[in-house]
Protein backbone atom coordinates (compact mmCIF):
# COMPACT_ATOMS: atom_id res chain seq x y z
CA UNK A 1 0.00 0.00 0.00
CA UNK A 2 1.55 3.73 -0.86
CA UNK A 3 0.85 6.52 1.66
CA UNK A 4 0.35 8.67 -1.17
CA UNK A 5 -2.14 7.13 -2.99
CA UNK A 6 -3.26 7.74 -6.52
CA UNK A 7 -3.76 11.39 -7.98
CA UNK A 8 -5.63 12.56 -11.61
CA UNK A 9 -4.07 15.85 -12.60
CA UNK A 10 -5.35 17.10 -16.11
CA UNK A 11 -2.82 18.61 -18.72
CA UNK A 12 -3.23 22.30 -19.43
CA UNK A 13 -2.24 24.17 -22.95
CA UNK A 14 0.07 26.36 -21.05
CA UNK A 15 2.51 23.29 -20.10
CA UNK A 16 2.87 21.41 -23.52
CA UNK A 17 5.40 22.87 -26.16
CA UNK A 18 4.79 24.07 -29.87
CA UNK A 19 3.91 20.70 -30.76
CA UNK A 20 1.05 20.53 -28.08
CA UNK A 21 2.86 17.38 -25.94
CA UNK A 22 3.65 17.98 -22.12
CA UNK A 23 6.90 19.39 -21.58
CA UNK A 24 9.50 18.41 -19.49
CA UNK A 25 9.46 21.57 -17.03
CA UNK A 26 5.44 20.39 -16.64
CA UNK A 27 5.57 17.10 -16.01
CA UNK A 28 8.03 17.64 -13.20
CA UNK A 29 5.65 20.03 -12.07
CA UNK A 30 2.78 18.02 -12.68
CA UNK A 31 4.95 15.13 -10.21
CA UNK A 32 5.47 17.61 -7.44
CA UNK A 33 1.38 18.88 -7.20
CA UNK A 34 0.34 15.50 -7.02
CA UNK A 35 3.03 14.96 -4.13
CA UNK A 36 1.40 17.82 -2.41
CA UNK A 37 -2.21 16.67 -3.46
CA UNK A 38 -1.74 13.63 -1.68
CA UNK A 39 -0.33 14.98 1.52
CA UNK A 40 -2.78 18.01 1.69
CA UNK A 41 -5.20 14.61 0.99
CA UNK A 42 -3.65 13.03 3.95
CA UNK A 43 -1.67 14.35 6.51
CA UNK A 44 -1.57 18.31 5.55
CA UNK A 45 0.51 20.05 3.04
CA UNK A 46 2.55 21.51 6.03
CA UNK A 47 3.50 18.00 7.18
CA UNK A 48 7.14 19.10 6.72
CA UNK A 49 6.84 22.61 7.53
CA UNK A 50 5.66 21.81 10.75
CA UNK A 51 8.37 19.43 11.82
CA UNK A 52 11.31 21.89 10.81
CA UNK A 53 12.32 20.71 7.67
CA UNK A 54 12.16 20.07 3.74
CA UNK A 55 12.23 17.57 1.52
CA UNK A 56 14.90 18.42 -1.04
CA UNK A 57 15.56 16.76 -4.34
CA UNK A 58 19.05 15.03 -4.68
CA UNK A 59 17.93 13.00 -8.08
CA UNK A 60 15.72 12.60 -10.76
CA UNK A 61 15.85 10.32 -13.44
CA UNK A 62 12.70 9.92 -15.44
CA UNK A 63 12.05 7.94 -18.35
CA UNK A 64 9.52 9.22 -21.32
CA UNK A 65 7.21 6.36 -22.69
CA UNK A 66 4.73 7.87 -24.40
CA UNK A 67 3.46 11.56 -25.02
CA UNK A 68 0.61 13.57 -23.31
CA UNK A 69 -1.53 16.61 -24.60
CA UNK A 70 -3.45 19.19 -23.10
CA UNK A 71 -6.25 17.80 -21.69
CA UNK A 72 -5.27 14.74 -21.34
CA UNK A 73 -6.31 13.57 -17.68
CA UNK A 74 -3.51 11.91 -15.62
CA UNK A 75 -2.92 9.63 -13.08
CA UNK A 76 -0.02 9.50 -10.52
CA UNK A 77 0.75 6.71 -8.76
CA UNK A 78 3.60 7.67 -6.12
CA UNK A 79 5.34 4.89 -4.30
CA UNK A 80 8.12 5.00 -1.62
CA UNK A 81 10.41 2.40 -2.28
CA UNK A 82 13.53 3.80 -0.62
CA UNK A 83 13.81 5.08 2.95
CA UNK A 84 17.12 5.66 5.23
CA UNK A 85 17.93 7.74 8.34
CA UNK A 86 17.73 11.32 5.98
CA UNK A 87 16.78 10.00 2.80
CA UNK A 88 14.04 8.79 0.85
CA UNK A 89 13.50 7.25 -2.75
CA UNK A 90 9.72 7.68 -4.57
CA UNK A 91 8.91 6.29 -7.56
CA UNK A 92 5.84 8.04 -9.94
CA UNK A 93 4.52 6.03 -12.89
CA UNK A 94 2.56 8.26 -14.78
CA UNK A 95 -0.45 7.14 -16.73
CA UNK A 96 -2.98 8.41 -19.16
CA UNK A 97 -6.21 7.68 -18.02
CA UNK A 98 -8.44 7.57 -21.00
CA UNK A 99 -6.22 4.50 -21.96
CA UNK A 100 -3.40 3.47 -19.09
CA UNK A 101 -1.09 3.99 -21.78
CA UNK A 102 2.23 4.85 -19.18
CA UNK A 103 3.08 8.05 -20.20
CA UNK A 104 6.31 8.36 -17.75
CA UNK A 105 8.04 6.96 -14.97
CA UNK A 106 10.34 9.09 -12.25
CA UNK A 107 12.46 7.81 -9.46
CA UNK A 108 13.10 10.96 -7.30
CA UNK A 109 15.32 10.61 -4.24
CA UNK A 110 14.76 13.67 -1.41
CA UNK A 111 17.39 14.54 1.44
CA UNK A 112 15.00 15.72 4.78
CA UNK A 113 16.89 19.33 5.50
CA UNK A 114 16.60 21.49 8.30
CA UNK A 115 16.25 25.40 8.60
CA UNK A 116 19.52 25.72 7.62
CA UNK A 117 20.40 23.39 4.60
CA UNK A 118 21.62 20.72 6.39
CA UNK A 119 20.64 16.53 5.97
CA UNK A 120 18.41 15.61 9.04
CA UNK A 121 17.09 12.23 10.33
CA UNK A 122 13.61 12.13 9.09
CA UNK A 123 11.20 13.13 12.12
CA UNK A 124 9.11 10.63 13.11
CA UNK A 125 5.51 11.69 11.93
CA UNK A 126 6.67 11.81 8.73
CA UNK A 127 8.55 8.34 8.98
CA UNK A 128 5.16 7.12 10.22
CA UNK A 129 3.16 8.43 7.09
CA UNK A 130 5.90 6.94 4.52
CA UNK A 131 5.72 3.38 6.22
CA UNK A 132 8.24 1.44 7.80
CA UNK A 133 11.74 1.08 5.99
CA UNK A 134 12.00 -1.31 3.18
CA UNK A 135 14.39 -3.67 5.34
CA UNK A 136 12.09 -3.93 7.68
CA UNK A 137 9.23 -3.45 5.65
CA UNK A 138 8.56 -6.75 4.04
CA UNK A 139 9.05 -9.84 6.47
CA UNK A 140 10.29 -12.59 4.32
CA UNK A 141 8.70 -16.09 4.78
CA UNK A 142 11.19 -19.33 6.18
CA UNK A 143 11.25 -21.65 3.47
CA UNK A 144 12.61 -25.12 4.60
CA UNK A 145 15.33 -26.37 2.04
CA UNK A 146 17.21 -29.78 2.26
CA UNK A 147 19.42 -28.89 6.02
CA UNK A 148 18.16 -24.66 6.46
CA UNK A 149 15.81 -22.47 6.55
CA UNK A 150 16.12 -19.81 3.73
CA UNK A 151 14.53 -16.26 4.40
CA UNK A 152 12.38 -15.38 1.07
CA UNK A 153 10.78 -12.00 -0.07
CA UNK A 154 7.62 -13.14 -1.93
CA UNK A 155 5.73 -10.37 -3.26
CA UNK A 156 2.18 -9.85 -5.43
CA UNK A 157 0.83 -12.00 -7.92
CA UNK A 158 1.24 -13.01 -11.51
CA UNK A 159 3.87 -14.64 -13.75
CA UNK A 160 6.00 -16.00 -10.92
CA UNK A 161 9.48 -14.73 -11.35
CA UNK A 162 12.24 -16.00 -9.35
CA UNK A 163 14.88 -13.14 -8.22
CA UNK A 164 18.30 -15.11 -7.32
CA UNK A 165 21.46 -12.72 -5.87
CA UNK A 166 25.03 -12.49 -6.33
CA UNK A 167 27.86 -12.68 -4.48
CA UNK A 168 28.05 -11.01 -2.05
CA UNK A 169 25.13 -9.48 -2.46
CA UNK A 170 21.51 -10.53 -0.67
CA UNK A 171 18.10 -10.27 -2.36
CA UNK A 172 17.91 -6.20 -1.92
CA UNK A 173 19.89 -6.16 -4.67
CA UNK A 174 16.73 -6.47 -6.59
CA UNK A 175 15.00 -4.19 -4.14
CA UNK A 176 13.51 -1.80 -7.30
CA UNK A 177 12.49 -4.99 -9.26
CA UNK A 178 10.87 -6.03 -6.05
CA UNK A 179 9.33 -2.73 -5.47
CA UNK A 180 7.95 -1.94 -8.78
CA UNK A 181 7.41 -5.28 -11.25
CA UNK A 182 3.88 -5.09 -9.42
CA UNK A 183 2.76 -7.02 -12.42
CA UNK A 184 4.73 -10.33 -11.22
CA UNK A 185 5.12 -12.62 -8.60
CA UNK A 186 8.31 -11.32 -7.11
CA UNK A 187 10.05 -14.45 -4.88
CA UNK A 188 13.58 -13.12 -3.98
CA UNK A 189 15.64 -15.81 -1.78
CA UNK A 190 18.19 -14.99 0.27
CA UNK A 191 20.90 -18.10 -0.52
CA UNK A 192 21.92 -20.62 2.63
CA UNK A 193 24.66 -18.68 4.69
CA UNK A 194 23.30 -15.10 3.80
CA UNK A 195 21.37 -12.84 5.92
CA UNK A 196 18.52 -13.92 7.99
CA UNK A 197 19.29 -18.14 5.84
CA UNK A 198 20.33 -20.67 7.99
CA UNK A 199 24.30 -20.89 7.52
CA UNK A 200 25.70 -24.45 7.53
CA UNK A 201 29.55 -24.31 9.31
CA UNK A 202 31.45 -26.14 6.98
CA UNK A 203 32.05 -25.16 3.68
CA UNK A 204 30.87 -28.83 2.00
CA UNK A 205 27.35 -27.56 3.00
CA UNK A 206 27.85 -25.06 0.06
CA UNK A 207 27.81 -26.57 -3.86
CA UNK A 208 26.18 -25.56 -7.05
CA UNK A 209 23.85 -28.72 -6.21
CA UNK A 210 22.72 -27.18 -2.89
CA UNK A 211 21.75 -23.78 -3.92
CA UNK A 212 20.12 -24.84 -7.03
CA UNK A 213 17.90 -27.37 -5.22
CA UNK A 214 16.99 -24.52 -2.51
CA UNK A 215 15.58 -22.71 -5.54
CA UNK A 216 13.48 -25.36 -6.18
CA UNK A 217 12.37 -26.34 -2.76
CA UNK A 218 11.93 -22.39 -2.96
CA UNK A 219 9.76 -22.64 -5.83
CA UNK A 220 7.98 -25.95 -4.01
CA UNK A 221 6.74 -24.06 -0.60
CA UNK A 222 5.48 -21.24 -2.69
CA UNK A 223 3.54 -23.46 -4.81
CA UNK A 224 5.18 -22.66 -7.98
CA UNK A 225 5.49 -25.26 -10.59
CA UNK A 226 7.51 -23.20 -13.74
CA UNK A 227 9.29 -19.77 -13.56
CA UNK A 228 11.08 -17.01 -15.06
CA UNK A 229 14.46 -17.14 -13.14
CA UNK A 230 16.20 -14.23 -13.24
CA UNK A 231 20.00 -14.18 -11.99
CA UNK A 232 22.84 -11.70 -11.28
CA UNK A 233 26.30 -13.25 -11.74
CA UNK A 234 26.13 -16.14 -8.93
CA UNK A 235 22.26 -16.07 -9.08
CA UNK A 236 23.29 -16.89 -12.84
CA UNK A 237 25.86 -19.62 -11.99
CA UNK A 238 23.25 -21.24 -9.91
CA UNK A 239 20.71 -21.54 -12.74
CA UNK A 240 22.59 -22.89 -14.87
CA UNK A 241 22.97 -25.65 -12.88
CA UNK A 242 19.31 -25.86 -12.27
CA UNK A 243 18.91 -25.73 -15.85
CA UNK A 244 20.87 -29.24 -15.67
CA UNK A 245 19.31 -30.84 -12.83
CA UNK A 246 15.36 -29.39 -13.61
CA UNK A 247 14.91 -27.93 -16.40
CA UNK A 248 11.14 -28.48 -16.90
CA UNK A 249 10.87 -25.73 -13.66
CA UNK A 250 11.46 -23.26 -15.78
CA UNK A 251 9.48 -20.99 -18.26
CA UNK A 252 11.88 -17.98 -19.33
CA UNK A 253 15.58 -16.63 -18.58
CA UNK A 254 17.07 -13.57 -17.31
CA UNK A 255 20.60 -13.70 -17.17
CA UNK A 256 22.12 -10.17 -15.69
CA UNK A 257 25.51 -9.68 -15.66
CA UNK A 258 26.97 -13.09 -15.83
CA UNK A 259 28.92 -15.60 -18.08
CA UNK A 260 29.21 -19.12 -18.92
CA UNK A 261 32.84 -19.87 -18.56
CA UNK A 262 34.66 -21.53 -15.71
CA UNK A 263 37.13 -19.66 -13.48
CA UNK A 264 40.97 -19.13 -14.88
CA UNK A 265 43.70 -20.30 -12.98
CA UNK A 266 44.48 -16.91 -12.13
CA UNK A 267 40.76 -15.93 -11.11
CA UNK A 268 40.98 -19.59 -8.92
CA UNK A 269 44.07 -18.31 -7.09
CA UNK A 270 41.78 -14.79 -6.48
CA UNK A 271 39.24 -17.08 -4.90
CA UNK A 272 41.92 -18.72 -2.57
CA UNK A 273 43.20 -15.17 -1.78
CA UNK A 274 39.50 -14.11 -1.10
CA UNK A 275 39.03 -17.25 1.32
CA UNK A 276 42.37 -15.79 3.43
CA UNK A 277 40.87 -12.59 3.35
CA UNK A 278 37.07 -14.03 4.72
CA UNK A 279 38.29 -16.04 7.45
CA UNK A 280 41.30 -13.69 8.60
CA UNK A 281 39.41 -10.19 8.51
CA UNK A 282 35.60 -11.09 7.90
CA UNK A 283 33.20 -10.03 4.99
CA UNK A 284 34.04 -5.72 5.48
CA UNK A 285 37.19 -6.86 4.03
CA UNK A 286 36.36 -8.92 1.60
CA UNK A 287 34.03 -6.26 -0.21
CA UNK A 288 36.51 -3.55 0.16
CA UNK A 289 38.72 -5.79 -1.91
CA UNK A 290 35.36 -6.71 -4.65
CA UNK A 291 34.41 -2.95 -4.74
CA UNK A 292 36.47 -1.48 -7.14
CA UNK A 293 35.77 -3.92 -9.93
CA UNK A 294 31.85 -3.52 -8.90
CA UNK A 295 30.60 -0.29 -9.90
CA UNK A 296 30.53 1.73 -12.95
CA UNK A 297 33.08 5.11 -12.45
CA UNK A 298 29.35 7.10 -12.81
CA UNK A 299 28.07 4.80 -9.86
CA UNK A 300 30.66 5.48 -7.74
CA UNK A 301 30.86 9.26 -8.71
CA UNK A 302 27.30 10.17 -8.69
CA UNK A 303 25.44 7.66 -6.40
CA UNK A 304 27.57 6.89 -3.19
CA UNK A 305 24.64 5.37 -1.63
CA UNK A 306 24.85 2.19 -3.92
CA UNK A 307 28.52 1.60 -2.88
CA UNK A 308 26.89 1.99 0.96
CA UNK A 309 23.90 -0.79 0.57
CA UNK A 310 26.14 -3.14 -1.42
CA UNK A 311 28.63 -3.31 1.73
CA UNK A 312 25.59 -3.52 3.56
CA UNK A 313 24.26 -6.61 1.79
CA UNK A 314 28.07 -8.01 2.00
CA UNK A 315 28.00 -7.63 6.02
CA UNK A 316 25.22 -9.99 5.97
CA UNK A 317 26.95 -13.02 4.73
CA UNK A 318 28.82 -15.22 7.24
CA UNK A 319 31.99 -16.35 6.84
CA UNK A 320 31.00 -19.53 6.26
CA UNK A 321 28.56 -18.75 3.87
CA UNK A 322 30.99 -16.33 1.99
CA UNK A 323 34.04 -19.62 2.36
CA UNK A 324 31.39 -21.82 0.94
CA UNK A 325 30.01 -19.38 -1.72
CA UNK A 326 33.79 -18.58 -3.29
CA UNK A 327 34.77 -22.73 -3.37
CA UNK A 328 31.42 -23.08 -5.32
CA UNK A 329 32.93 -20.29 -7.80
CA UNK A 330 36.24 -21.47 -8.08
CA UNK A 331 35.17 -24.93 -9.24
CA UNK A 332 31.97 -24.18 -10.90
CA UNK A 333 31.68 -26.19 -14.51
CA UNK A 334 31.88 -24.55 -17.86
CA UNK A 335 28.17 -23.98 -18.92
CA UNK A 336 28.48 -23.28 -23.02
CA UNK A 337 26.89 -26.45 -23.89
CA UNK A 338 24.09 -25.56 -21.12
CA UNK A 339 23.22 -22.70 -22.30
CA UNK A 340 23.18 -24.20 -26.10
CA UNK A 341 20.83 -26.35 -25.07
CA UNK A 342 17.85 -23.75 -23.43
CA UNK A 343 14.47 -23.58 -25.31
CA UNK A 344 12.95 -21.00 -23.55
CA UNK A 345 12.97 -16.83 -23.90
CA UNK A 346 15.82 -15.73 -22.37
CA UNK A 347 16.84 -12.21 -21.92
CA UNK A 348 20.40 -11.09 -21.22
CA UNK A 349 21.11 -7.89 -19.87
CA UNK A 350 24.32 -6.52 -19.37
CA UNK A 351 25.67 -3.13 -17.49
CA UNK A 352 28.17 -1.64 -20.30
CA UNK A 353 30.69 -0.79 -18.00
CA UNK A 354 30.73 -4.83 -16.48
CA UNK A 355 34.39 -5.63 -15.85
CA UNK A 356 33.63 -8.94 -14.62
CA UNK A 357 30.97 -10.44 -17.25
CA UNK A 358 31.91 -7.42 -19.94
CA UNK A 359 28.89 -6.35 -22.68
CA UNK A 360 31.03 -8.35 -25.15
CA UNK A 361 30.82 -11.83 -22.70
CA UNK A 362 26.98 -11.30 -22.99
CA UNK A 363 26.18 -10.78 -26.15
CA UNK A 364 28.38 -13.88 -27.19
CA UNK A 365 26.34 -15.98 -24.32
CA UNK A 366 22.93 -14.76 -26.00
CA UNK A 367 24.47 -15.57 -29.21
CA UNK A 368 24.61 -19.47 -27.41
CA UNK A 369 20.42 -19.47 -26.92
CA UNK A 370 18.26 -19.57 -30.02
CA UNK A 371 16.22 -16.53 -29.92
CA UNK A 372 18.01 -14.92 -26.94
CA UNK A 373 17.78 -11.06 -27.01
CA UNK A 374 20.75 -9.33 -25.59
CA UNK A 375 20.29 -5.87 -24.05
CA UNK A 376 23.07 -3.50 -22.47
CA UNK A 377 21.91 -1.43 -19.68
CA UNK A 378 23.83 1.71 -20.13
CA UNK A 379 26.32 3.68 -17.02
CA UNK A 380 25.74 0.17 -15.34
CA UNK A 381 28.60 -1.89 -13.93
CA UNK A 382 28.60 -5.52 -12.86
CA UNK A 383 25.18 -4.78 -10.36
CA UNK A 384 22.95 -3.12 -13.34
CA UNK A 385 19.88 -3.22 -11.00
CA UNK A 386 21.03 -1.56 -8.54
CA UNK A 387 22.98 1.06 -10.71
CA UNK A 388 20.37 1.40 -13.03
CA UNK A 389 17.02 0.33 -11.57
CA UNK A 390 14.68 2.22 -14.22
CA UNK A 391 16.57 0.80 -17.17
CA UNK A 392 16.87 -2.39 -16.00
CA UNK A 393 13.24 -2.93 -14.47
CA UNK A 394 12.02 -2.00 -17.76
CA UNK A 395 14.05 -4.18 -19.56
CA UNK A 396 12.85 -6.38 -17.74
CA UNK A 397 9.38 -5.58 -17.26
CA UNK A 398 8.98 -5.05 -21.63
CA UNK A 399 10.88 -8.91 -21.95
CA UNK A 400 7.97 -10.48 -18.96
CA UNK A 401 4.69 -8.56 -20.65
CA UNK A 402 5.96 -10.67 -24.33
CA UNK A 403 6.22 -14.14 -22.34
CA UNK A 404 3.17 -16.59 -23.23
C1 LIG B 1 28.85 -12.12 -8.52
O1 LIG B 1 28.48 -10.96 -8.67
O2 LIG B 1 28.05 -13.00 -8.19
C2 LIG B 1 30.31 -12.44 -8.67
O3 LIG B 1 30.94 -11.37 -9.29
C3 LIG B 1 30.52 -13.72 -9.43
C4 LIG B 1 31.97 -14.01 -9.66
O4 LIG B 1 32.83 -13.53 -8.90
O5 LIG B 1 32.27 -14.76 -10.61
Amino acid sequence: MTPFGTIELTVYPYECDAFGHLNQAALLTLLERARWDALARGPGMDLFDRNGVWPAVRKATIEYRAPAFARDVLRVETTVVGRGTTSMTLRHVVRRASDDATVAEAEMVFVCIDRVGRATPIPDEIARFLGPRASGGHQPIRVPAGDVELAVDVRGEGLPVLFVHGFPFDRTVWRHQLATLSRVRRIAPNFRGVGNSGAPPGADGYSLTRYADDLVAVLDAVGVRQAVLCGLSMGGYVIFELLRRHPERVKALILADTKPDPDSAEAKRGREELTQVARRDGQDAVIERLLPRLLAAATQATQPEVAGQVREMAHRWSVPGLVGALRTLRDRPDSTDTLRGVRVPTLVLVGSEDQIAPPDTGRAMAQLIPGAQCHVVPAAGHIAPLEQPLATSRAVADFLRAIP
